[in-house]
């Protein structure tokens, strides 16, 4: 039986991670958006794509959720981007309704999905999503620290003019602004960055990946990041359906992990067929736990003004 993997919103991020999908064959792909004809037109048009990448997946566009019927993934993308001079939190209202409104209609049709949260504030919309739809908490997460690292690895490559691939990063907290670095479990090919740069340089680095979104969103003007968002959700979707049991950085909800009840936030997960099967628990410094703290308490803040 092919796997089905549904993406809810089909603008920016939503269409590239359907490409993604599409074009590695990894999946079926639905995608759903509420306006008329651009998920009908970009799914046409990742269609024939495919057989130039060799792939059999079937891509299909629509403005209804029977479509995403018994998805096995089921991808939240829907919203709106950042402005500039917006901050993810501005968003928080318009895209806690547009959530919740896809949450409860893919529990209602997909009652056994995994879903995978992208819309920001993503760490936020997670809560809400596992709120909403009242899956078990392994079944929902969100995608921030796979994107978080993803940029962190970028700039110390081209601090230090080694391959990215060879660079593991590891960051906790919220997404983005909030995001926690962690240098000393930051490696290239398994030395820490501690090592390696100077702490002025290493702090640069970890600004600018947390300006990594509104980087991006001042020199596009019109629009947010999508390429390595969508390259990063595909990596959480490969991870559950192929079970590769990955450790990366999700949104999961913690239950007395890091010390923490009741919170959606980022931290090292193993992904797999099941979703989040283990919560990667690291012992942290006390600065570390302070930052972490920290960052938790401002993403607790915005679930307490969407989740009465
Ligand atoms: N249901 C489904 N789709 C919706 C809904 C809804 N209720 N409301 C809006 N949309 C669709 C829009 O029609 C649009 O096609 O969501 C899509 C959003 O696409 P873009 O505006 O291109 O935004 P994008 O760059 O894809 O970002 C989407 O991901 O990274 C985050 O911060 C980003 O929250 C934003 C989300």
């Amino acid at each position: 039986m092919r796997k089905k993997v549904s993406i809810i919103g089909s603008g920016n991020v939503g269409a590239s991670a359907a490409q993604l999908l599409a074009h590695s064959g990894i999946s079926d792909v639905v995608l759903f958006d509420v306006v008329d004809g651009i998920p009908q037109g970009k799914a046409l048009d990742i269609a024939e794509a495919c057989p130039l990448y060799n792939s059999s997946s079937s891509v299909k566009g629509t403005n209804s959720y029977s479509d995403t019927k018994d998805s096995d993934i089921v991808v939240i993308t829907a919203g709106f981007p950042r402005k500039p001079g917006m901050s993810r939190d501005d968003l928080l209202h318009a895209n806690a309704d547009v959530v919740k409104t896809a949450a409860t209609n893919i529990a209602k049709t997909s009652p056994d999905s995994i879903i995978i949260v992208v819309t920001n504030p993503m760490d936020v919309m997670a809560h809400l999503t596992w709120k909403t739809t009242e899956f078990s908490c392994r079944r929902v997460m969100g995608m921030g620290g796979v994107l978080d690292s993803a940029r962190l690895r970028t700039f110390i490559s081209y601090e230090l003019n080694v391959s990215p691939e060879d660079i593991e990063a590891v960051v906790l907290g919220g997404h983005g602004d909030q995001m926690v670095p962690m240098p000393r479990f930051t490696t290239v090919k398994g030395i820490s960055i501690t090592e390696l740069l100077k702490k002025t340089i290493i702090e640069s680095l970890i600004q600018r990946t947390r300006n990594g979104g509104a980087e991006i969103v001042s020199l596009l003007k019109t629009g947010s990041a999508y390429y390595a968002p969508a390259a990063a959700a595909f990596q959480m979707v490969k991870s559950i359906l192929l079970d590769e049991k990955r450790v990366l950085p999700c949104a999961a909800y913690l239950n007395g992990e890091y010390g923490m009840k009741d919170i959606y936030v980022g931290v090292p997960v193993i992904l797999g067929k099941d979703g989040v099967e283990r919560v990667i628990d690291l012992k942290l410094t006390k600065e570390e736990k302070l930052q972490f703290r920290e960052s938790c308490s401002s993403v607790r803040k915005l679930i307490k003004k969407v989740i009465k």
